[in-house]
């Protein structure tokens, strides 16, 4: 048990998916791994343990933003032994060039945020993906003929923001896509030595102001967590 995830030890799985939404959580737990249990529910925040093709996984929920997902993935890392953490999430995108549901593996997650430097004595504005899942999910996709992009996102603490420009940070870093916890995810692996990817699909192009409904998200979420699921077992 942790602060904020309740289950016991040894219930957590080595591997986590890891949606921002906790309903998403559940949605995998019951549409796509086999027998998961719920394993911890504090602040409905759920994570449930169960199998996929024979391997144990766990899923549960960030939460929104750098702090939540700061907290949730070193809890995990720190109390319940996991080695590899996979984000799936959705962000947008700054470039007309992105599509709508393009899936993106993030190379490298570029903050203004002060996380890693308060938390870790980091003072790198830009975090690479850690270890070998982020080649994994590629080498996977390209055998299931997926077509996912790599790239440099930008890792925002502000989702409504009054400028409509491109954040000099993300122009810096050549950020083609923006979304709000990679950034913190990469941190906390890198300084504790553990794994760590981020999958994105493009849910909007924010020059266009192009969005996928709500019913188009359950769709383009399934094939994102197909891929990270199936690179698990190549681990
Ligand atoms: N900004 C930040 N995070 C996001 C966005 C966005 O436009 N879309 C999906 N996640």
């Amino acid at each position: 048990m942790s602060v904020h995830i309740s289950a016991g030890k040894g219930e957590i799985a080595k591997v986590v998916l890891q949606p921002g939404d906790p309903l998403r959580a559940k949605f995998i737990a019951e549409n796509i791994l086999t027998d998961a249990k719920l394993v911890s529910h504090t602040r409905n925040i759920f994570y449930y343990t169960g199998t996929y093709q024979g391997k144990e996984i766990s899923v549960g929920a960030s939460g929104m933003g750098i702090p939540s997902i700061g907290i949730y993935s070193y809890e995990l890392f720190t109390e319940y032994d996991v080695d590899t953490i996979i984000r799936i999430g959705t962000c947008g995108a700054y470039t007309p060039d992105l599509k709508l549901f393009d899936l993106i593996n993030v190379e490298n997650a570029a903050s203004e945020s002060t996380y890693a430097k308060f938390a870790w004595g980091n003072d790198d504005e830009i975090i690479s993906n850690q270890g070998k899942i982020f080649s994994l999910i590629n080498d996977t996709a390209l055998e299931s003929s997926r077509i996912t992009k790599t790239a440099n996102i930008h890792t925002s603490d502000i989702f409504y923001r009054k400028d409509e420009g491109i954040p000099t940070i993300a122009q810096k870093y050549n950020c083609l896509a923006v979304e709000m916890e990679a950034f913190a995810l990469f941190a906390n692996a890198q300084y504790l030595g553990k794994n760590a990817a981020t999958l994105l699909t493009v849910s909007d192009i924010i020059p266009t102001r192009e969005q996928i409904t709500a019913n188009e998200r359950e769709r383009a979420l399934r094939e994102m967590i197909e891929l990270a699921l199936q690179s698990v077992l190549k681990m």
